[in-house]
Parts: C-alpha cells; structure tokens; sequence
C-alpha cells in the first residue's frame, strides 16, 4: 500500500538535481498511495556508492531532508539509476529508521524500495540473524535487502558470478507474500530490478531516436543449467540464458487491439501494441541505425507518475524480474509454468495530465465530485443508444448468454465500490430474475464461501488492485466460475484477470475517498443489469424508464452541486462540532447511508453510521434526542410512507432531521414549517437511480466539514487510496 517510482537514464546526460527531481514529483503523483513516508536512493559522490535520503511524512518533508543533505546538484550522469518510494505503513511505525529505501548493510551494498508484505519475514529475520546480519528496522523490507546481499556474497564467494536478474530469481524464492520492488545494487551499477507479485507493477519507456525492436529467437535454455546455491535452500535452477527480451511483432507493428474489457467504441483509455516475449539476449531498444539507443525508464506502482514523461508503458505481469542495463529492458520470470503468456504488450495511454492534475480545485477530493456530470456522461458514452433504447458493452457482449443462465450472481467489493454494488443489487434482481448476494471480499474469503461452475462472481473495484478483492478473485476462479470485472484502472490486475467487463472510465481518481467512481460503478452496474434483460419483453418498459432517467443524471447531478453554499451552512451551524452523525435510508436508499456515512468517517474524522430506516425502531431509536444530529433519505419510491413513518419516530423524540428529499416535495415543506426540520433538495429520477443523485450531498458534506475542521482531505490520516494489503 505504497508508492514505489525509479528513474533510469542510459545514454541521456542528466544532473543530480534533475534526477532527485524527477523522483520527488514522481513521489508526489503516488503520495495518495501513502504518506507516513518517503525516501530516494541515488548514487553518491564515491564510485559505485549510493546515498539514500529519507524522511517521516510527506513527499514535501522529503524536499527538505533533500535540501538539508544538500547534496550536489550539478554533477552529471550520461547513465545512472534512481529509486524512490511512499510509504503506507504496514511494519513498523512511521519512524525515519523504518522508511524505505531499506539496506542490505551500512555501505548500500542493496537498496530496495517495496509495496506489498512479506508474510514470512519473522524466519527470514530469524535465518538472517542467526548468520550475523543485524537488522536496524521493524520492517518486512529490510530482510529482502538482506537477503540479496546474503545470497550475492555466498555465491561470490563460491565462485558463482551472477546476473542481477539470477541473483533476484534466488532471492524471490524465499519470499512469501506480495511484493513490488525496485532494487538497485553498488555490484551492479545502473542496473535495476523490478519485479512483482501481487503488487502493480509498470514501465514507462521513452526515448528521442526511433527504435529497432527486432527479436531474436534463442532456444529456451535447460532451467537445470548452471545452478547456483541458495544458501537459504540448496539448489535452484536459473541461467543468463533464462531472459525473455521485449521486443516488437514486426510483422504487424501498429496493430493497435483493445484489451479485454474493451468496447468496441473506442472509449478506453489505452491503445495497446503487441511486443513478444522471447527467450533471447538480444538488445531490446537498439535503434534504427543499430547504435544503443538513449533511453530513459520510468517504473512505478501507477501510470499517474509516468505520464508525464512518456504515454508508452509495460504493465509487469505476477513472477516477472525486469533487469534494465545498458538501455536494455529484459524482461524474465521469476518460475517455469506450462502455458505462461509469452506476451507482452507496450501499451499507449491515452490518459492526459491535465486529468491527473487539480486544476481550480483545491483538493483532489473536491475536483471529483465536481467531475461528476463528465465522469457520470463517460461511464455511458458510446454504450448507451438514447434514441432506441439500448446498450451495448463491448467488453461483456459475447459472455452476456453464459452470464444469463447463471443460478446466482455473486457482487465482491470492499468499502464504497460494495457500496455500490448494495445500491443495484434489487435491480439487477428485479430485471435479470436471478439470486444476487453482495460479499465483502475479506468476509467471503474468512468463511470460505461455496462458490460453483455456475455462479457468476461480479468483482467491482476502483483500483483494480485491491488485495482482499483479488483474493477473492481468484478463489473464484479456481473454483471454474466466470468472472466479471467493474474497474476504473485500465491496465490493473483485477481486469486482466477477469474474463469479462466493463471499464466504468471515470478517468484517474487521486482523492482518497471514493466519489466519481462511485457514481460510474453504480451506473456500469445497471448497464450490466439493463444488458441481462434486454431479451425479455416483460421488462421493455422498465428498461426504456431506466435508460431515459441514465441519460439525464449528468445533468441533474449538476444541480445538486448547486446546493454547495446551502451545504456549507448547514455544515457551519449544524454539524460542525458534533461528534456523531446517523444517516438514515431505507431500500435504495440504505446504501447511500452507508457510503454517506463511510464518507463521513474517513475524511472528517466523525463518527457515522449509516442506518436500515426499518431497523431504527429495534434498537438505534435509543439514540435518538434533541440533540443527535440525522441525515435521512426521503426521496420518492415505493417506501416512502414507511420512511416517513420512521421519520416522524424520530421527530416525536424531539430529533430534528435533515431531509433529502425530491424538489417541490409537499409532504416535507410542510413538516419543516415552523419546525427545525431542514431540506436539502435534489431532482427526482427513476428509483433505482435516485441513490445518484442522493449521494452527492453527502459528498459535498463530508468535504465541507474535513475542510472546515482543517483536515488533509486528500491524505485523510491512516488511509491509502489502493489497499493491496489483506
Ligand atoms: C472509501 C474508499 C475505499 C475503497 C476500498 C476499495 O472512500 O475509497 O473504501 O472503496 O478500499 O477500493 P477499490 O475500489 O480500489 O477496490
């Protein structure tokens, strides 16, 4: 749940200050990721040496450890390799000691930058020990980097000289748990490892002269060739000749394809153009002209950081070692399985910085919300035929019978993209006539849930990369069922993983709490629903009522932004300095209280809790008095008498809610006359959707008070914006 970011520069002149720059802004685009702390490594003054510079907090605490080290800006380097990360704790406290880069040993030997846990540290730390190594952080990294240097003398000393890339494949057989990682080694200068399980992974490639990539095939070698030791372990097969090069398909060089969530309307936000793996040495980037090419690599956990430098990247695959020396990028696997891809393809994004950026807002957070009319419009841009009613998902069409005939659906999230999927879960009941259950991914995964060849498990995630969902995913798809991905992340593990889905396209979300991509999941969603019943004739009317109210939710979510400054008041007078908040709803409705409430919670830090309206009277009515502040949900569906019932249980007690309600809506106007009864009012659409346009209030109230209460909205404390930890 960290950033992790390299630089390399081969054959491209760069100064010291240029390359602590680039690392420091590449940092600052991954803080979302954590921000406990931060650190680079780059080399020092001495040949061969590496200075590292690290510092508790944010990336703007590290500019002045940076400043105060002071080291020489104006030294250049024609090649050179830098490594950087942010850090979302997971061992250790955020003490300078714990912040990584960590070492192998007091001279730098190995420096290493990681995301993810090593589950088996605790023997690793006993084993290293035990063979003198002293440890000097709490961290789980710090044995990797021991490890490394463990592994590298012990064959040095047997004789065995060997490539990083071996000298990683040996190390990675002793690590157990999720890794990404750069590693960077005084043996090894301007050279580079990344390598990745469970953790994201890229490589953004540039460079000024036009590129050869021919390849080469080169038989795959003897993995019981040249086994080095493995002092942990004994033997294990590795070999230079292991090495996969990317290089080019050139007999279709420009063959753009879409990946597999694509559309067929051009809406993804990646091109994609096929490079093999082969099994070579040959030299990956040579240009046209034969001659090394200058080259410049850019690795890290997310595009967001690359994009600036190059739109050209390479997303590692689970096992893959990337060795970069030389300007070469060879890419290897870390273990032999039968049908491994033998592909991979540098992708072309399509994401601009300027979608990255925060523009006139002050927060990520608040640039979000406001996108919505645009992200609410992406998410349906060329799937949605107005006109005649229909839909089309290119990425989920030809699974749509196989998904029709399923016995039972199954929606796996966690926090708001669940959310969502508790938002259409009786849509999806009512227009496709099959069971649908809606799982928190660390819940299915602790009971261990049955899950058969014909269930169809729906994962929605923003990231893509969040660990107790892709844990969950994969359960699933041992167990043979088809699987369907809802991602905002192009590129991310979850969509390639998933047979099928839909890309919601709310372009880059950077705020730690979840907003645009809420309202997107929520609307891919009823298109997939909308899509599993588009063969029954009983639902034509309901579908076309659906689909009309879709098209105009960009346009109604425009208004309700517009109750900003009645929002900021009610927040200034009302809500300001209390200490807990109910949020009631009832049907629709009762995910919108709990995603307004988890909105609540993790931005402004006070207490929420998003309440059943039916369940008020078995027991939370208790809590109820003059003074407890309630948000209740009394828009327009079939349960609006019953919300009103409850919210006249609570107005006998003295409370006085704050009511969500439809515009021009007699029943509450007249219940706030002379009453301290407020209304913040929003459009009225079709039932099912009415939970879009209900949340943004929400939105716009847990902003309000984070701000108001001088809260980091955007790096709420003990948060990260991708958890890929379990
Ligand atoms: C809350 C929030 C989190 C995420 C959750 C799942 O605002 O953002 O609850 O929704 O961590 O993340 P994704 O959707 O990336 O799988």
């Amino acid at each position: 749940m960290c950033g992790i970011f390299g630089y390399c520069n081969f054959l491209v002149e760069k100064s010291r200050g240029e390359i602590l720059d680039t690392l420091v802004e590449g940092l600052q685009r991954l803080e979302y990721r954590g921000y406990d702390s931060t650190g680079v490594a780059i080399d020092g003054d001495e040949l061969d040496s590496t200075t590292i510079i690290k510092q508790i907090g944010k990336v703007d605490a590290l500019k002045e450890e940076i400043a105060k080290v002071n080291p020489n800006r104006d030294v250049t380097f024609a090649s050179h390799v830098g490594i950087a990360h942010t850090r979302w704790a997971t061992h250790g406290q955020p003490r300078q000691v714990n912040c990584h880069p960590q070492r192998s040993d007091a001279n730098n030997e190995f420096v290493i930058v990681h995301n993810g846990i090593i589950t088996n540290f605790r023997e690793l730390k006993t084993l290293l020990t035990n063979k003198g190594y002293k440890f000097e952080s709490e961290t789980d990294t710090e044995c990797i980097a021991k490890l490394f240097k463990h592994i590298y003398d012990t064959n040095t000393q047997n004789g065995n000289e060997l490539d990083f890339h071996e000298l990683t494949k040996l190390v990675l057989l002793e690590l157990e748990g999720s890794y990404g990682l750069l590693c960077r080694s005084s043996h090894y200068p301007d050279e580079v490892i990344a390598t990745r399980k469970g953790s994201p992974l890229l490589i953004g490639v540039k460079s000024e002269k036009k590129l050869k990539m021919d390849f080469v095939d080169v038989e795959f070698p003897d993995d019981t060739e040249n086994r080095p030791e493995t002092p942990l372990r004994g033997n294990t097969p590795t070999g230079r000749n292991g090495a996969i090069s990317v290089t080019s398909n050139k007999k279709n060089p420009n063959a753009f394809i879409s990946n597999s969530h694509s559309d067929n309307d051009n809406l993804l936000p990646i091109a994609a153009n096929h490079f093999n793996l082969r099994h070579s040495q040959s030299r990956a980037f040579l240009s046209e002209d034969g001659s090394p090419a200058p080259m410049e690599f850019f690795l890290s956990s997310d595009a967001s950081s690359v994009i600036k430098h190059t739109k050209k990247v390479l997303f590692l695959e689970d096992d893959d070692i990337a060795h970069i020396y030389d300007g070469e990028l060879h890419i290897h696997r870390s273990r032999r399985e039968v049908g491994a891809s033998m592909t991979r393809s540098i992708q072309t994004l399509e994401m601009e910085l300027a979608q990255i950026m925060k523009g006139r807002y002050k927060h990520f957070m608040q640039k979000e919300i406001y996108e919505q009319p645009e992200s609410t419009f992406n998410t349906m841009r060329g799937r949605i035929d107005f006109e005649n009613n229909r839909i089309t998902l290119g990425g989920l069409k030809a699974w749509l019978p196989a998904i029709r005939r399923a016995r039972r659906l199954i929606m796996i999230a966690c926090g708001t993209s669940y959310h969502s999927c508790l938002a259409t879960r009786a849509i999806f009941e009512e227009l496709s006539d099959i069971p649908v259950s809606v799982e928190l991914a660390s819940d299915f995964l602790d009971r261990k849930s049955p899950v058969f060849r014909d269930d169809i498990c729906i994962f929605v995630s923003q990231s893509g990369e969040t660990a107790d969902t892709m844990l969950a995913l994969n359960y699933c798809l041992e167990r043979g069922s088809l699987t369907v991905g809802i991602v905002n992340s192009v590129g991310s593990s979850l969509s390639r993983a998933t047979h099928c889905g839909v890309h919601i396209n709310a372009g880059p979300e950077i705020g730690v709490a979840s907003t645009k991509a809420y309202t997107s999941q929520y609307i891919a969603l009823v298109m997939v629903a909308l899509s599993l019943s588009d063969d029954r004739v009983s639902k034509l009317q309901r579908r076309n009522d659906i689909i009309q109210g879709l098209k105009q939710i960009p346009q109604q979510i425009k208004k309700v932004l517009d109750l900003e400054p009645k929002i900021k008041k009610l927040c200034q007078n009302k809500l300001k300095n209390q200490k807990s908040l109910l949020i009631l709803g009832r049907g629709y409705q009762f995910a919108s209280a709990l995603e307004g409430a988890l909105k609540i919670k993790e931005i402004s830090y006070m207490h929420s809790e998003g309440v059943l309206a039916g369940e008020l009277k078995h027991g939370v009515l208790a809590l109820v008095d003059e003074n407890l502040p309630i948000i209740a949900f009394g828009t327009r569906d079939s349960l609006f008498p019953k919300v009103v019932s409850s919210i006249e249980q609570i107005t006998a007690r003295k409370g006085h809610p704050i009511i969500i309600c439809n515009d021009n809506d007699e029943v509450w106007s007249k219940k706030a006359e002379g009453t301290k009864l407020e209304t913040l009012n929003v459009p009225q659409t079709v039932d099912c959707l009415q939970g879009l346009l209900n949340i943004v209030p929400l939105q716009l109230i847990s902003y309000r008070l984070a701000v108001d209460k001088g809260i980091d909205v955007d790096f709420p404390r003990n948060l990260a914006k991708s958890v890929t930890v379990e």
